[in-house]
């Protein structure tokens, strides 16, 4: 239920988000703690001859992408893995496109991961962050005392982050009625 909730709840600011992408035709791509998989489903739309990788460390998350992608799976253009994004059981410059809807919250580091994401981008690659909180708004606080092993950071973390991880440009947009927060981060 829960997975299939994060499909629903997390569309509109995930579609926001993925409107911010100005990458020509990826021929691969990574969406990272792809949940229910619906935005790997979004993305295979949008990019109709990409292939995609979809990594999860929980196993219903990974259930659930595979089964909301049964065809592209089938077809082996989708493949869902189970795995922690700050270890990553990829080869490196392997993907020109790499997406994290509503879970660089969670991730380990975040430095640590983001430079693993770093490594597993080809050069010129994008990585894309879209979070429904942007740090700038208190309200959002107490999702941190409610979920275990969430840490809303705001722009300015995540791109100092992202330059410490070994970015080269970072560009950040925010909508400031909403706080959503979308980021691109380019590997030099
Ligand atoms: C709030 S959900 C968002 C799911 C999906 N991206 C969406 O927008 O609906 C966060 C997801 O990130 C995954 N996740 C958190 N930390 C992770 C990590 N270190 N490695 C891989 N996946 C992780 C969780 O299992 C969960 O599926």
């Amino acid at each position: 239920m829960l997975v299939s909730s994060m499909n629903s709840g997390h569309a509109g600011v995930a579609d926001w988000g993925m409107g911010f992408l100005n990458v020509s035709m990826p021929a691969a791509i990574a969406d990272l703690g792809c949940g229910g998989g619906r935005n790997a489903a979004k993305l295979m739309e949008r990019y109709p001859t990409a292939k995609l990788m979809a990594l999860d460390h929980s196993e219903i998350s990974v259930e659930k992408t595979a089964r909301v992608n049964q065809t592209a799976v089938q077809s082996g253009r989708c493949s869902v893995l189970q795995g922690d994004v700050s270890d990553m059981p990829f080869e490196s410059e392997a993907f020109d496109l790499v997406t994290a809807f509503e879970t660089v919250y969670f991730w380990p580091g975040p430095e640590k991961s983001f430079r693993e994401v770093c490594r597993v981008l080809k050069k010129g690659g994008t990585f894309l962050i879209v979070n429904e909180s942007d740090g700038e708004n208190k309200a959002d606080e107490k999702w941190m005392g409610m979920i275990d092993g969430m840490t809303i950071h705001d722009a300015k973390r995540l791109t100092a982050a992202l330059k410490q991880a070994g970015f080269a440009e970072v560009n950040v947009h925010r909508d400031e009625k909403k706080h959503w927060l979308r980021m691109t981060a380019k590997k030099a």
